[in-house]
């Protein structure tokens, strides 16, 4: 499925990855009964992506309905989850694992509109219950995750990150978002920000377009400037 969003692309995926967020605003998953994030290691951070795994109380069999509820024991053991994300293509990755061995992987790309909107793209496959109901019941499992998710993401003020570490308060349950915007943070460094005022500034008469890289091959006749960005920052690569 696809879906738009009126909330930033950081903003939209700091939410997804958000180890904290289910049991709070997910009706039918995380845990209502043990809501605490176990704080657990940073996993393979690299200059791109990082990782964490938890063991989670799963949610209890009266959050579910339909197949699912059917298919969901009364009294289950914890449920793996590792949440991946990969900077570019702003992708990240769900897998879960339950204590009875359903599976299930939800995979999710971001692309912004403008800086206040964001389209996003999200794929879920499973290993159990392959019938043309449970595609159904999944999907609208899927719609009513994703309604929940933006009813949140949406009032989250300021719209946009802030520009420094430090002006916005993160905690420990925090730690998936903190490598993700100390990620966000050395791209601004190395010069790679989209200079919003210009593009602002010049708005009724130009529109800038993120160049291709076609262009580096061939730099000659294009009509559209491209997007100007801003200029590195001492440290920044
Ligand atoms: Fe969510």
């Amino acid at each position: 499925m696809q879906y738009e969003a009126p909330a930033n692309w950081a903003r939209s995926e700091e939410n997804s990855i958000d180890g904290a967020h289910p049991s709070f605003v997910h009706s039918s998953f995380g845990s209502k009964r043990d809501p605490k994030v176990h704080i657990v290691p940073i996993e393979k951070p690299d200059e791109w992506t990082a990782s964490t795994t938890r063991e989670r109380t799963p949610p209890d069999r009266s959050q579910k309905t339909g197949r699912m509820r059917e298919l969901t024991a009364e009294v289950r053991g914890k449920t793996r989850a590792t949440t991946a994300f990969c900077f570019t293509g702003i992708t990240h990755r769900i897998v879960i694992d339950r204590s009875d061995g359903l599976r299930q992987r939800t995979l999710s790309h971001r692309t912004p509109i403008d800086r206040y909107n964001t389209r996003t793209f999200t794929t879920q496959v499973r290993d159990y219950d392959f019938t043309p109901e449970a595609d159904i019941e999944r999907l609208e499992g899927r719609r009513q995750a994703v309604r929940e998710d933006v009813a949140i993401v949406q009032t989250v003020l300021p719209k946009l990150p802030p520009r420094r570490p430090g002006q916005e308060l993160l905690t420990e349950a925090d730690q998936l978002e903190g490598a993700f915007r100390q990620i966000i943070q050395r791209r601004i460094d190395a010069g790679w920000e989209i200079d919003s005022q210009i593009v602002d500034r010049d708005a009724d008469h130009e529109v800038y377009v993120i160049p291709s890289p076609e262009r580096r091959l061939d730099p000659k006749g294009w009509v559209h400037r491209p997007v100007p960005t801003t200029k590195p920052r001492a440290g920044g690569e």
